[in-house]
């Protein structure tokens, strides 16, 4: 709640598309993890699939569904 993992990502993300010359990012992560999500979404990744009962959560003892996001490069310069 203060900035540090949107910070963290920026850095990840410019390193892979600047430094290292990637296309694409993809991340995935647990559908209702809505702070996951948000930061994503804050960082300019766009909703790209669901994915139903993907993941078993080993805690709650059932099958979670997932979601996919994506990043191209050329949209991370846009941003
Ligand atoms: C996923 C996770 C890292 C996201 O962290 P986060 O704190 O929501 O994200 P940030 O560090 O980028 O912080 C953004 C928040 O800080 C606030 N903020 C405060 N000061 C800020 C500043 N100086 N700069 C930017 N944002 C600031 C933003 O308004 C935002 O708040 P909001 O969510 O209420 O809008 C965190 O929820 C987490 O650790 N979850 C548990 C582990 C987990 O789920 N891992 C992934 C699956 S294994």
């Amino acid at each position: 709640g203060a900035g540090y993992a949107s910070e963290a990502l920026k850095s990840l993300l410019a390193d892979m598309f600047s430094r290292r010359g990637l296309h694409r990012v993809v991340a995935v992560t647990v559908a209702d993890n809505s702070a996951s999500r948000a930061l994503l979404t804050r960082l300019g990744f766009r909703l790209e699939a669901h994915y139903a009962s993907a993941f078993y959560d080993y805690r709650a003892e059932r099958w979670v569904d997932s979601v996919g996001y994506a990043l191209l490069a050329s949209e991370w310069g846009a941003n």
